[in-house]
């Protein structure tokens, strides 16, 4: 087999077979296939597309390029979570200690912050002390000793994702379907869990900016985990303004905490109780709708923050900080930046607040940059409300004068006034499940 052969065939719009996929991506990770070679097979893709069989053999190549995760000595039905990225998004945090209240194991591995998107291992670490990186046994270990366990990604999950994933991003190749639904699979049927609920996220804030596009990569990711024997099931939520009102390391934990004790935002709290049912309902503990009222009544019971507080502390944090908030430390410089328009707030580049956020200090500016995690922003207005000229947006924490007036000239640019009240947008759009699409 040569790779100019298959180059020409995807340029041809032609299907590849399940070896020439495998031969590609084996080559690739070995090195005997070149960058430049790799990186028009990717344009080819990019243009002409992958069935549904090529791209489900695209990610069991990827996913056998590394370790797959063992979670066979755990006993139930593990079922995994994945979102596609936000700001403000914390629904992790949350989710996973109510579902494990309700019996379900929870074994996740998790990512860090992606430019202007937070991350849940970043969020994790705003806790003093509380670790993310375990041996395999000790991540199993504290999986059957606490029922719950949110990790970074171990290092040899889907390798040739990660190599593909790189010349992807210099190669102007990242905004492909196929691609990016096999590169998000990939990770998730290696971190070993017997299903897989998806967030997919539309709007300014997400990597797909309308529902069109979100519901064909959602239908995409459905149909991988469904060929190889993961129930999968995506919600495609709204992520066209931020998550709840905290953006930022502490400031989320936080807020997960005021979830979890039945204070939290009505929005996030809509979101999280949706996802958790569905997390419920693919591990058979009963229809959606009863799987709903047990996460309601876990929230009124304390057993979700309890859980919290036992992960935190089996993961080496100090879980006083979850049963009292007032332990974070504070930013050293807080503004409150005040609004110099009036109207309702029509639109919010969810992007810009989340870049905003970044400059901060809550993200990172190149791989290695130090996070401050008591950084970010609370906002006190959002899409839809009115606000009269004086009025406060948002106050902001960071511990640098100079990064309070950039984040604050970024989240005034991120905020679009109108005369006119703006549509109310529903927060969850549709669910994309094996029977298809259904519009919610
Ligand atoms: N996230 C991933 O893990 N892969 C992609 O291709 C895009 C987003």
């Amino acid at each position: 087999m040569r790779m100019l052969d298959l180059i020409e065939k995807k340029k041809l719009g032609q299907e590849l077979n399940h070896n020439e996929i495998n031969f590609i991506i084996s080559g690739y990770t070995k090195k005997e296939i070149p960058d430049y070679q790799m990186s028009a097979f990717l344009m080819a893709v990019r243009f002409m597309g992958m069935t549904a069989e090529e791209t489900s053999s695209l990610t069991m190549a990827m996913v056998n390029s590394g370790e797959i995760v063992d979670l066979s000595s755990i006993s139930g039905i593990k079922v995994d979570k994945h979102s596609t990225g936000g700001v403000g998004d914390k629904t992790t945090l949350i989710i996973s200690p109510i579902v494990a209240s309700l019996g379900v194991p929870i074994a996740k591995m998790s990512g860090r912050g992606l430019s202007h998107t937070g991350g849940t291992v970043d969020k994790l670490e705003a806790i003093p002390n509380l670790r993310t990186e375990f041996s395999k046994e000790e991540f199993l270990e504290i999986v059957k000793t606490t029922g719950i366990c949110v990790a970074g990604q171990s290092g040899n999950l889907a390798p040739a994702d990660k190599k593909i994933y790189a010349l992807r991003d210099v190669t102007g190749t990242v905004d492909s379907i196929p691609l990016i639904a096999a590169s998000i699979m990939s990770k998730k049927i290696a971190a070993g869990s017997d299903a897989i609920l998806l967030d997919v996220k539309t709007g300014s804030g997400a990597f797909m900016k309308t529902l069109e596009d979100s519901i064909k990569l959602a239908e995409a990711m459905v149909a991988i985990g469904e060929s190889v024997g993961r129930c999968t099931v995506a919600l495609i939520t709204d992520m066209d303004t931020p998550l709840g009102y905290a953006i930022g390391n502490s400031l989320e934990i936080k807020e997960v905490v005021d979830v979890l004790n039945g204070n939290g935002p009505e929005d996030l709290t809509e979101i999280c109780v949706l996802l958790a049912a569905e997390m419920l309902f693919l591990a058979n503990k009963g229809s959606l709708e009863e799987c709903k009222q047990m996460v309601l009544e876990c929230i009124k019971n304390k057993s979700a923050i309890e859980t919290l507080a036992k992960m935190v502390k089996a993961q080496g944090g100090n879980e006083n900080h979850i049963y009292d908030i007032n332990n974070f430390e504070n930013a050293k410089f807080t503004q409150e930046i005040i609004s110099e328009s009036s109207g309702f707030i029509e639109k919010m580049d969810t992007t810009g607040i989340g870049l905003s956020a970044c400059l901060l200090g809550a993200g990172r500016e190149t791989e290695d940059s130090v996070i401050d995690f008591s950084a970010g922003i609370i906002l006190h207005k959002k899409t839809g409300d009115i606000v009269k000229k004086s009025d406060v947006l948002a106050t902001i924490y960071t511990s640098s004068l100079e990064k309070c007036e950039i984040g604050k000239a970024k989240f005034l640019e991120s905020i679009i006034f109108s005369e006119k009240e703006p549509s109310k947008k529903p927060i969850v759009y549709a669910r994309v499940s094996k029977d298809g699409a259904e519009l919610l």
